[in-house]
């Protein structure tokens, strides 16, 4: 039995507009990781932009901030976080792999051979391989093998999802948090870990979008027959809509982002006419007011353009109409009210906005937004660590494993 420190669990989100750390315990059982959560911290930081450092000082400072502050709410010390990765320069490909097998039935050795085969390809210049997630295995060409160990058979093929990053991109993140005192015990793809917090296994199974509205960026992530299958980075996202209302209401960025989220709407037809609001202004402009439709006219166009741009992504990606379980909204953009009609109108498929909340206990209403999606899934996916290997790295001050400055291979066959 683990000791509570060796069951304590941080995730760390470096987002384009803030960090957010949360640490948590990993209660319940290896088949029903729960977590409890212990401390939330958030910090603004305009240091990361789309997963890539700009700022190191600035980053550094985000990330103290944000887990000092999640240290004190949690009463511990942690010294490895699990922090998140995404952005344009991830790419996530499939590759194939083919080896005989040697002995009388399949072996757990034989199934690592043909993993590092399929995933034993170029990943281009400055890249390196993340995740490697095997998502079918063939058997003498017969498809449809989740598990081979123990079979019989002499041909062993997998199909394996790879997922790469920009080395400086990870050393750099790695940099900040390094410099904030901390220790990044892995890097975990965005989406992977936002799924464990807000997908239903039903939702996953069948096939969904999970569909990001981030502050820099929209990600686009698909997950059908309980895999990932696909996840792509967009330019369009809540920073245009940021920038269209200081274009088209006159006000500053930082009376946008109050306006966006004081009077802000997605859908127009949710608004009524009668409604005004009342505009940030200068003295010299004295008081100002404007119809909130002409709000929500803006904020509609910009993100009905987001959307189309996902829709695109999913049916680029071989998925149009073949999501059944539709999308799942997360990112400060879902917390924009009206984001859902919208969503359907635009993808014509079901369409909700993901909070996490299963499995949560202790201060989990810290947790309970489409914003904290990331953070609470990368403690989701550190529970899971903790009951498969027996002890989880977040309450030791661990010596630099500096697990990120090797290729991080990590085959994630019993996570997804
Ligand atoms: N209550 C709200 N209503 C509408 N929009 C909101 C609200 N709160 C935050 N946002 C918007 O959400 C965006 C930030 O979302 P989020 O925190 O998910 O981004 P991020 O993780 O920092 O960025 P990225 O994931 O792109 O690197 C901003 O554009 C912000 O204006
Ligand atoms: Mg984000």
């Amino acid at each position: 039995m683990s000791t509570p420190s060796q069951r304590l669990v941080a995730g760390l989100d470096l987002g384009s507009t803030k960090v957010i750390g949360v640490i948590a315990d990993a209660a319940g059982t290896a088949r029903e990781p729960l977590v409890k959560i212990l401390g939330v911290g958030t910090a603004t930081n305009s240091g990361v932009r789309r997963g890539v450092v700009r700022d190191i000082e600035e980053t550094t400072r985000g990330i103290v901030k944000a887990m000092r502050d999640a240290e004190r709410m949690a009463g511990v010390e942690v010294g490895t976080v699990y922090a998140g990765i995404a952005g344009e320069h991830v790419a996530g490909k499939s590759s194939h792999g083919v080896v005989s097998v040697t002995g009388d039935e399949i072996r757990t050795s034989d199934v690592a051979r043909v993993n590092d085969v399929a995933s034993n390809i170029s990943y281009g210049r400055d890249h390196e391989l993340l995740h490697a997630i095997p998502q079918d295995y063939l058997i003498d060409q017969q498809a449809g093998i989740s598990e081979p160990i123990g079979m019989t058979g002499s041909r062993l093929e997998a199909e394996v999802y790879l997922v790469t990053v920009l080395s400086s991109a990870l050393h750099n993140l790695g940099k900040c948090v390094e410099r904030a005192g901390y220790h990044v015990g892995e890097f975990v793809l965005e989406p992977l870990a936002v799924s464990l917090a807000v997908l239903t296994p039903d939702e996953r199974e069948l096939g969904c979008a999970l569909v990001d509205l981030g502050g820099g960026s929209t990600n686009v992530a698909i997950f059908q027959g309980g895999k990932i299958r696909h996840t792509g980075s967009l330019l369009c996202s809540g920073g245009h809509v940021t920038a269209d209302i200081v274009q088209g209401l006159q006000v500053t960025q930082q009376d946008a982002e109050v306006l966006k989220d004081r009077d802000g709407s997605a859908y127009e037809p949710l608004v009524s006419e009668a409604d005004t609001i009342e505009l940030p202004s200068t003295p010299g402009q004295g008081p100002r007011t404007a119809e909130r439709r002409v709000l929500a006219h803006i904020m509609q166009a910009r993100l009905q353009e987001v959307m189309e741009f996902a829709q695109n992504e999913i049916a680029q990606a071989g998925y149009h109409q073949r999501l059944p379980a539709g999308v799942i909204l997360t990112g400060g953009g879902a917390l924009t009210p009206g984001v859902v009609e919208l969503g359907r109108e635009v993808f014509a498929m079901p369409v909700r906005c993901g909070t996490p909340a299963q499995g949560l206990t202790g201060l989990a209403d810290s947790v309970e937004s489409p914003r904290m999606a990331l953070a609470a899934g990368l403690v989701y996916y550190g529970a899971r660590q903790v009951w498969q290997t027996g002890f989880g790295t977040g309450g030791l001050r661990s010596p630099a494993v500096d697990k990120w400055f090797g290729p991080v291979k990590r085959w994630l066959q019993d996570f997804f």
